[in-house]
This record gives C-alpha cells, sequence and structure tokens, in this order.
C-alpha cells in the first residue's frame, strides 16, 4: 500500500524577503495579525496536517556580539512571538494544527506545560510543542545573563524537561477530577489532583499544574536537532522529527531514530520522520532552476556565513575556504546538526560549504520542476529515506500557493495524501482516527493515573 504522507507547512515569526518585492516594500506582513490568519486559513483549505512556527531567542552573534548583516539583511533576525499567535489561528481553523517551538533552555516545564495546555484547550486538542536545545544558544545566553551550557548537557537538561513536564501533564490530573457539582460547591476532587514531587540535576519541583486536562493530555512531541543526543531525545519521546539533509545522511538519520525508538519499546513507527525541504514548483524544469538560480544570486556570501554561524556558532570565512571544517568544530557548544553534517571522508570544502548554504540554507537540494518532476522527486526521497512526510519551506514570497495549486493535487492523485484528515486533534492527523493521546508505549503514558484515558 502506497505510504501516506504528513505535511506540514514550515514558518518562523519571520516573513524573510516579502518586503523586497517590488510593491510590497510596505506590506505589513508579520507584525499583522491578518497575515497569520489568511496563511492559516489557506493551510486548512489545503488539508495538511499543520503549520509549524519555528522559533528561537537567538539571532547570529559572533564574539559575543550580534553580526551587523545579520540585522542589516535580516538573517534570523527580526520576529514576533509565536505562541501569541497560535489562540488566533485557532479561532480561525477547525482542523488544522498548530505547532510551535520552546526550547527547554529558557522557560522550565511549569510555565511550558501551562501554556501549551492551555493552547490545547482554545485549539480543541491541534497542539504541537517542537522540543529543541535551540539554535543560536550563545545568543541566547547571552541575552538572558547566563553562562553558555556544554552541548551536551545541554540535550541531558532537555530529557529532565520532557521528563517532568510528562510528569504534570500526564501525572497531575486524574482525568475525573474536575467535578463542577454546583449543588455541593466542589469545583474539582482534592483527592484526584496531584502535586508532582521531583528533585532533579536541572530541576525541581513540588507542585500542581493549574490547569485541567486538554483534548490531547499531552500536545504532540516534536523535536528538532539531529546531532547524536538529539536523536536520542526524538527516539526516546518524539512523536514527530524534523530533519533537513542529504538523502544519504537522512536515511541514516532516520534509520537510527527507528533503531532507537524500537530500543525504548516504542516501536520503529512510533516517531513520524518529517523531511524539511524547500519545492520550487514551475512549467518546466529550467524554469524552475532559473528561479532557484535567481534566488541563490540574491543571497550574498557573507549572507551565506551569517546564516552558518546562527545554526554552528563558526565563523566559516575565518577558516581556509578550500580545506574542510576541522573536525574539532564539532566539539564546540553550539548546534552541531550543521557542522556534523558537513565532516567525514568525504567532507566538501569550506567554500562548497558556504555555497551550499547560500544555495539551500539547512534544507537540502531543493524540489525542483513541474508538479509531476516534483513529485517524482518526493516519491524518490521517501524510498530512499523511509521518511513520513514533509516540512514545505515557504516560497520566495512567504507563501505556500503553489505547493497548495499545484504539487499537492498531484501529491493526491497518486494516493501520497490523505483524502480527509483522521479525526480532529493533531495527533489523530499523523496516528489515526482515535490516537487522541499519547499512546501506552510512550514513556509519558507512566505517569498516567487513569489508564481508562487510552
Ligand atoms: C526543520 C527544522 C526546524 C527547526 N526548528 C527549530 C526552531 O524552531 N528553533 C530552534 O531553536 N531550533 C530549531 N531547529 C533545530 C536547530 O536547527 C538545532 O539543530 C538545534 O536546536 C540544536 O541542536 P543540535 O546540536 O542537535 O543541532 C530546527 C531544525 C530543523 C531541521
Amino acid at each position: 500500500m502506497t505510504k501516506q504522507l504528513a505535511i506540514g507547512m514550515f514558518q518562523g515569526g519571520r516573513v524573510r524577503d516579502t518586503w523586497k518585492i517590488p510593491g510590497r516594500e510596505h506590506e505589513p506582513n508579520f507584525t499583522d495579525l491578518d497575515y497569520w490568519l489568511d496563511l492559516a486559513r489557506k493551510c486548512e483549505a489545503a488539508g495538511v496536517d499543520f503549520l509549524f512556527f519555528a522559533d528561537s531567542y537567538g539571532y547570529p552573534t559572533m564574539d559575543s556580539s550580534i553580526i551587523p548583516t545579520a540585522i542589516e539583511r535580516n538573517v534570523q533576525f527580526t520576529t514576533v512571538d509565536p505562541h501569541t499567535l497560535i489562540s488566533a489561528l485557532a479561532a480561525v481553523t477547525t482542523k488544522l494544527g498548530l505547532v510551535t517551538t520552546t526550547s527547554t533552555m529558557v522557560e522550565a516545564p511549569p510555565a511550558v506545560t501551562r501554556q501549551y495546555r492551555s493552547l490545547d484547550h482554545f485549539s480543541k486538542g491541534r497542539v504541537g510543542w517542537n522540543i529543541v536545545t535551540g539554535s543560536a544558544q550563545a545568543a541566547s545566553a547571552l541575552l538572558f545573563g547566563e553562562p553558555l551550557m556544554p552541548h551536551d548537557d545541554r540535550y541531558a537538561k532537555a530529557a529532565e524537561h520532557v521528563d517532568l513536564s510528562l510528569r504534570f501533564w500526564e501525572g497531575c490530573w486524574e482525568s475525573d477530577a474536575l467535578v463542577k457539582d454546583a449543588a455541593a460547591g466542589v469545583w474539582a476532587d482534592p483527592n484526584k489532583v496531584h502535586e508532582i514531587e521531583y528533585e532533579g540535576t536541572y530541576f525541581s519541583t513540588k507542585g500542581v499544574l493549574v490547569t485541567p486536562p486538554s483534548p490531547q493530555v499531552t500536545p504532540v512531541l516534536f523535536q528538532a536537532g539531529a546531532s547524536a543526543p538529539g536523536r536520542e531525545l526524538a527516539a526516546r519521546y518524539a512523536e514527530a522529527v524534523f530533519l533537513a539533509a542529504e538523502s544519504t545522511a537522512l536515511a541514516a538519520q532516520i534509520a537510527d531514530i527507528r533503531r532507537q525508538a524500537v530500543e525504548f519499546g516504542r516501536g520503529s513507527d512510533a516517531v513520524k520522520c518529517l523531511i524539511a525541504g524547500t519545492f520550487r514548483v514551475a512549467d518546466s524544469m529550467a524554469e524552475a532552476q532559473a528561479q532557484h538560480q535567481a534566488a541563490i544570486d540574491r543571497i550574498s556570501l557573507e549572507q551565506a556565513a551569517t546564516l552558518y554561524a546562527y545554526f554552528t556558532g563558526l565563523d566559516l570565512l575565518s577558516f581556509d575556504l578550500d580545506r574542510p571544517i576541522p573536525a574539532s568544530a564539532a566539539n564546540g557548544d553550539n548546534g552541531r546538526t550543521n557542522i556534523e553534517r558537513f565532516l567525514g571522508p568525504d567532507a566538501p570544502t569550506v567554500r562548497e560549504v558556504l555555497e551550499e548554504f547560500r544555495a539551500n540554507g539547512v534544507m537540502g537540494k531543493p524540489f525542483l520542476g513541474t508538479p509531476e518532476e516534483i513529485a517524482n522527486q518526493a516519491e524518490a526521497m521517501i524510498a530512499a529515506t523511509d521518511a513520513d512526510g514533509f516540512l514545505v519551506q515557504p516560497e520566495a514570497d512567504g507563501s505556500h500557493d503553489a505547493f497548495f495549486t499545484r504539487v499537492m493535487p498531484e501529491l493526491r492523485r497518486r494516493g501520497l495524501l490523505k483524502d480527509d484528515l483522521p479525526g480532529d486533534t493533531l495527533r489523530e492527523h499523523l496516528f489515526g482516527e482515535g490516537a487522541v493521546h499519547l499512546p501506552e508505549s510512550h514513556p509519558g503514558a507512566a505517569y498516567r493515573r487513569t489508564p481508562s484515558l487510552v
């Protein structure tokens, strides 16, 4: 049977290049709520599983200061807080999943669990949390006045964060704790709301989550960050993971996540592996390639280096351009995915890495051509990597219109998309009708006090 793909649409709180389009220089967009409402309505009409908002407090820094190019060219810089958008988007949609990122480095579990639970209520069970240790951690640490924590310690902290968050979501309220018995004057049963007591390395707590259970109880758990400890975190806890690289690297990452998920007792299909990609659709391959080249030509090498610095903390322009990135660079304390990606026996030169970032950023090779050609490439990518779907980058104008109107019908014609999204919650969209809550094989289920929830 043909595998039916999960499709998410990618956005940051940033609309990157629309202001460069002649005639649209003064168009309010990313600070205008209507812009986002319109986008959410279009995603819903197209029938995609979810809309995802990337987020980070970080921006490109070097030697403890923001890189001027980041400000001047808007490289991973200006943004709004996507968490504040989700309620508004939930109000104008009924099916669309709504996913955003919160780093485990910034807010502690009591804040994160209360916020996502509230959003899960307001959206009637359509919310997902993308768990990251965070890009541009050097900037974030400076901003919050904290020392930069070593890379692998950040992942240890992330695992503890998720574990404690699951205790709050699954273990605090029994499903029938909220009584609302007006005659007896009882709001909730004190015997069924349990204090969480926890003493860990990074977090300790004694208290309750004050928001009662939402439709999904725990939001759908996403993860991004494909370094070795990132993949372990995904295999242990994530229900979906965002990955971006070339197909051989992707195949290895996905195989590793599935293998570890089995070791954690979750099964090889417990984690939906979604490939982030750029799709440039046109009437011919030549036209699509010309569009792609025009996009590359708009980006200077300096901008590409600034983008690379955002993800890795490394200044590529300070290295020998004709040699590979030194292997020792991966021992630093910034994000590792985009350093490890370019190491090894066939490592490209620094110049080639810069060109790759200029052309494709973190996304790997784009899908190019007519709708048929793009669907062929997408099918081949799924076959080569065993992925479960795609996270689709916006087009140059910030929209996803060409993907919706041209690529999706072709994928649908081939039976690669669901005819209707199953269920009304995000977890059901991804795992099928009735799969509203975490499955029994997920570690969060162990904290449940009411097995009847499943
Ligand atoms: C498609 C995709 C989306 C991502 N979204 C975010 C995000 O919203 N915020 C963030 O801080 N990191 C995001 N990341 C992950 C970072 O790029 C980075 O890899 C990670 O936070 C650091 O972990 P690492 O050391 O394992 O690379 C994303 C990665 C991918 C591939």
